[in-house]
């Protein structure tokens, strides 16, 4: 089997390609102008890499031979940083969007299988969050199915949305494809996965704010507040990065059963409120560094605005069914969230704990102007 994979450096990617090279039946060509995630499997005989920008001048002859030569085609390509949609919306919307019409086109074009990665934020908010049903009694208000829950999106001055907007129209262009040219399609939405490799530490690797599992390592390495935006009461479903990628493996080993299918690629069973989140990842964080004070690492709330800029609104919950996955995959996620966090935790402690700054411990109490957890 051959495959071309587009954003192969990235988190996902990185971990997928692992994966994949460890399979003698399975040839890839990746594309990705950035390769740090990847150094270790650089040179691989059965990796052809591109290390240029898919879009950039004079790359297209490439692009159309590697989507020729493919079996399935897995577009991983995307800026999916929620600190770049309110910000940045004019990258987001071409990066997520315009930027990815081209290699729709040219799988239509040559009948080729595209798996797109989109997002399970073309959901949006739930229903429950607007009729003010907060305790969230009635399952239809809020568990999210992948071809009946509509997609409740903000105003336009919420540019929060800017991303959800361009992954939604991007879904509906290649189910268009599908619709008019036979294209085969397949869409994962994933539900927030997580382990080592992802995003970036700020401090470490780079400045800016990821998203939250690296914005908490973050802070607990360098001994800041970890900040709860709007108190925390946000809900993520948070999956393993190895569950998720058994979900790549399958739909790529039964693809008569995955084309023309979205499937909802998250852990159900991982459910936390980002504060619970927090809360165990200081818990784990005490146990991996061996200091309890750790347990009771200070945390404080923040406004959605004021940490993330103008324009800021956030998806409430996102509870997914995932029946298609069990029933036309066979896809199951095994790994629970502590098990999930504590890998991941190890993996940055022992790549950074050596080198954090470990300024003297403050006391746990609030001292926030803008309010604590
Ligand atoms: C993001 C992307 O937009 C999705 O496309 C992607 O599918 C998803 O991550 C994912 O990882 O699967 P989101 O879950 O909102 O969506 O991203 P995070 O930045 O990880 O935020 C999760 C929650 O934590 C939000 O409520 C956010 O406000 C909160 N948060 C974030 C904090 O409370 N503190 C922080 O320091 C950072």
């Amino acid at each position: 089997m051959h495959i071309l994979i587009t954003g192969c450096g990235g988190f996902i990617g990185s971990h997928l390609l692992e994966r994949l090279l460890q399979r003698a039946d399975v040839t890839v060509s990746g594309w990705d102008h950035q390769q740090a995630k990847i150094e270790h499997l650089l040179g691989h005989q059965r990796l052809n890499l591109r290390g240029a920008d898919l879009y950039a001048c004079g790359n297209d002859a490439h692009l159309r031979e590697d989507v020729a030569a493919a079996d399935a085609v897995i577009n991983l390509a995307a800026i999916c940083n929620p600190s770049q949609y309110n910000t940045r919306p004019l990258g987001v919307i071409r990066s997520n969007f315009t930027d990815m019409l081209r290699l729709a086109d040219l799988c239509a074009e040559h009948g080729k299988w595209l798996i797109h990665v989109s997002t399970s934020e073309v959901y949006g908010r739930t229903l429950a969050s607007y009729t003010g049903d907060a305790a969230y009694e009635d399952p239809a208000l809020y568990e999210l199915r992948e071809d009946s829950t509509p997609f409740t999106l903000g105003p336009v001055q919420n540019q929060r949305w800017t991303y959800a907007c361009a992954k939604q129209l991007m879904e509906r262009y290649v189910y268009a494809h599908h619709y008019e040219h036979g294209m085969p399609f397949s869409i994962i939405r994933p539900l927030n996965f997580f382990g080592p490799r992802m995003d970036f530490i700020p401090g470490f690797e780079g400045e800016g704010i990821p998203r939250v599992l690296a914005c908490f390592l973050s802070a607990l390495l360098r001994n800041e507040p970890l900040q709860l935006v709007d108190g925390g009461h946000a809900r993520r479903v948070i999956t393993g990065i190895d569950d998720a990628v058994d979900a790549f493996m399958l739909l790529l080993d039964k693809p008569e059963a995955g084309k023309g299918q979205i499937f909802n690629i998250g852990n159900p069973a991982n459910e936390t409120t980002i504060r619970g989140l927090a809360d165990t990842m200081r818990r784990l964080f005490a146990e991996a560094v061996g200091d309890p004070a750790y347990r009771d690492h200070p945390m404080h709330t923040v406004p959605g605005e004021t940490f993330y800029g103008p324009g800021y609104e956030d998806s409430d919950r996102r509870l997914p069914n995932i029946d298609k996955a069990r029933d036309l995959l066979g896809w199951e996620p095994v790994v629970p969230l502590e098990s999930v966090l504590r890998e991941t935790i190890a993996y940055y402690v022992e790549k950074y704990w050596h080198v954090a700054s470990r300024k003297p411990r403050t006391s746990a109490a609030p001292s926030s102007a803008t309010g604590t957890a």
